[in-house]
C-alpha cells in the first residue's frame, strides 16, 4: 500500500476492498495526456505569478514530459492504491524529480483538475465529431447528387404516400445531421470554459492568474464561480444529449437501410464489404452494420440517462458520485465516432435499384392526391375533390388497377371535369415536378438544396 497524499489525518490504512472500490484508474487513465497538458499550464502559471520559481517549473515540466513518454511507451505501472490518473502522474513525477513534485498541486485540487481534464477531453472529441459529421454530410450530398433521377415512394405510416426523389429523401438526412453538427458546435461553447484555479470549491488564497492558464490552454473563457466550476457537469450532459439525438437520426437511417435492403423492398444493395453472412444460411447477406448502429443507439441513450441520474439532486459542490461520469461519456464518444465513421464509408458503397424504386412509386395510388388537386384546379372545392378521388381509388381497387390504368370514360363517371390531360397530369414525373413549394421534392428545388449544402460544406 502506498502513502496517500491525504493520509496525514488517518490513523488506519485504507482497506484493500475500499481501494479497489474507489479506484477509477482503469477508466480515467485515458485522460493522461489532458491531465499532463493541464499540469504543465498550471506550472507555467505558478512560475509566472512567482508562486514557484522558474527553475522549479522547468523541472516539473521536464518530469511531466518524462511521465507522458513512459505512459506512451507502455512502461507505466498502474496501481489501485493510487486511485486515479491525477495521483498516478503526480506520484511518478515525485519519483522522477524528487521533492519539488510536491509543489505541483499548489493552488489546485483534484476537483478542479478533473473538471479541466474532462473539458479538455470533450473539447477535442467534440471537435473531431464536428469534423466527421461534416464528412458524413458530404457523403450524403454526393449520394444525392449522383441519383437525382431516382424516384421512390415517399411513405407515411410506412404506407406508400406520394412519389419523391431519392435525392430529396437523402437530403432530409443531410438536414438532420446538419442540426446535429450545429448542436455540437453550440455545446462546444459551454465545454470550452476553463475551470482550473477553482481549487476544492472556494477558490484559493494564492495569487494565481487563471486567465493566463486559460490562455496557455487556449480557452476563450474562464469559469466565473469556483463552486459551479467543480460541481457542474451539464456541459457533458449537453454533449450526451446531442449525441443521443444524432443516434436517433442514425437509428432511423439504419432502419430504412435494413428495410430497403430486404427482398421485400429490394430498393438498395449494400456492398459485400459492409455486410456479413450467416453461419448457417448460405444465401444470407445481412445488413449488420446498420443493425449494430441501430442497436448502439440504446447505449448512447443509456449514457445520457446515467449522467442525468448521477447529477440529479447532488448537493453542491463536488461529490465522489461524479467520478462515475467518465465511463458513460467515453463510451458515448467512442460509439458515436464509430457510427459516423462506418456510415461515411458505407454510403458511397450502396447500389441503388432504380427500377424497383420507380415501380414501387407507380403502384399503390400515389397519384390520388394529385387527382384531387387536378379537380380542385378546375374549380371543385378540395374536400369534394378528395371524395371524388377516393371513389375513383375504390373503383380502381375493385378492378385490380391503378387510377392511371382506367379509361377516360371510366374516370369521367367520378367527375366530368376529368379530361384526357389527366393521364399526363398523373405521371410520376409530373407529380414530382409540380411540387415546387419551398422545401418540396421538385427536381429544381432538390438541386438548389444540394447546391446550398455544397456551399455550407465548403465553409467548414
Ligand atoms: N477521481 C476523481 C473523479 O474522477 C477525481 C476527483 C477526486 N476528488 C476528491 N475529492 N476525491 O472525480
Amino acid at each position: 500500500m502506498s502513502e496517500k497524499p491525504w493520509d496525514g489525518r488517518f490513523a488506519e490504512k485504507t482497506d484493500k476492498l475500499v481501494e479497489a472500490f474507489t479506484s477509477s484508474i482503469q477508466v480515467d487513465k485515458q485522460l493522461y495526456a489532458y491531465d499532463i497538458e493541464g499540469s504543465i499550464a498550471h506550472c507555467r502559471m505558478l512560475a509566472k505569478t512567482g508562486i514557484i520559481s522558474g527553475q522549479e517549473a522547468d523541472t516539473l515540466i521536464q518530469g511531466l514530459d518524462a511521465v507522458k513518454a513512459e505512459i506512451e511507451a507502455g512502461k507505466f505501472r498502474y496501481d489501485d492504491s493510487l486511485e486515479d490518473i491525477h495521483m498516478h502522474i503526480e506520484s511518478r513525477l515525485g519519483e522522477i524529480v524528487g521533492n519539488v513534485a510536491k509543489k505541483l498541486h499548489t493552488a489546485r485540487s483534484r476537483n478542479d483538475q478533473v473538471a479541466l481534464d474532462i473539458r479538455l477531453y470533450l473539447r477535442a472529441e467534440t471537435r473531431a465529431i464536428i469534423k466527421s459529421l461534416s464528412d458524413l454530410r458530404k457523403a450524403i450530398v454526393n449520394l444525392a447528387e449522383n441519383h437525382t433521377d431516382v424516384v421512390l415512394p415517399g411513405y407515411t405510416h410506412l404506407q406508400r404516400a406520394q412519389p419523391v426523389l431519392l435525392a430529396h429523401h437523402l437530403m432530409a438526412y443531410y438536414e438532420m445531421f446538419s442540426r446535429d453538427q450545429a448542436r455540437f458546435e453550440d455545446c462546444l461553447k459551454r465545454i470550452n470554459v476553463m475551470p482550473l484555479g477553482s481549487a476544492a470549491l472556494a477558490g484559493t488564497t494564492y495569487p494565481i492568474d487563471r486567465h493566463y492558464t486559460a490562455q496557455l490552454l487556449d480557452f476563450p473563457n474562464v469559469s466565473a464561480n469556483s463552486m459551479d466550476s467543480v460541481a457542474d457537469r451539464d456541459f457533458a450532459i449537453e454533449f450526451l444529449s446531442a449525441a443521443s439525438l444524432c443516434m436517433v437520426h442514425f437509428s432511423r437511417l439504419s432502419d430504412e437501410m435494413i428495410l430497403w435492403s430486404s427482398s421485400e423492398f429490394a430498393f438498395i444493395e449494400i456492398s459485400d464489404a459492409f455486410t456479413t453472412g450467416s453461419s448457417i444460411m448460405p444465401q444470407k447477406k445481412n445488413p449488420d452494420v446498420c443493425e449494430l448502429v441501430r442497436g448502439k443507439t440504446g447505449r448512447v441513450f443509456g449514457s445520457l440517462i446515467a449522467l442525468l441520474t448521477l447529477m440529479k439532486s447532488l448537493p453542491m459542490t463536488y461529490n465522489r458520485d461524479m467520478q462515475e461520469d467518465k465511463e458513460p461519456v467515453f463510451d458515448a464518444v467512442n460509439t458515436l465516432k464509430s457510427c459516423i465513421a462506418v456510415y461515411t464509408e458505407m454510403l458511397p458503397n450502396i447500389a441503388i435499384r432504380k427500377e424497383t424504386m420507380r415501380q414501387a412509386a407507380e403502384k399503390g395510388f400515389l397519384n390520388a392526391t394529385d387527382l384531387a388537386d387536378y379537380l380542385a384546379s378546375k374549380g371543385m372545392p378540395f374536400r369534394e375533390a378528395h371524395g371524388c378521388s377516393g371513389r375513383a381509388v375504390a373503383f380502381a381497387l375493385s378492378q385490380n388497377k391503378e387510377i392511371h390504368d382506367l379509361e377516360l370514360w371510366e374516370l369521367k363517371k367520378f367527375s366530368d371535369m376529368i379530361e384526357a390531360d389527366i393521364f399526363d397530369f398523373l405521371t410520376t414525373e409530373q407529380m414530382i415536378s409540380r411540387r415546387t413549394s419551398f422545401g418540396g421534392t421538385a427536381l429544381e428545388n432538390v438541386k438548389q438544396a444540394i447546391e446550398q449544402a455544397r456551399k455550407e460544406l465548403k465553409t467548414q
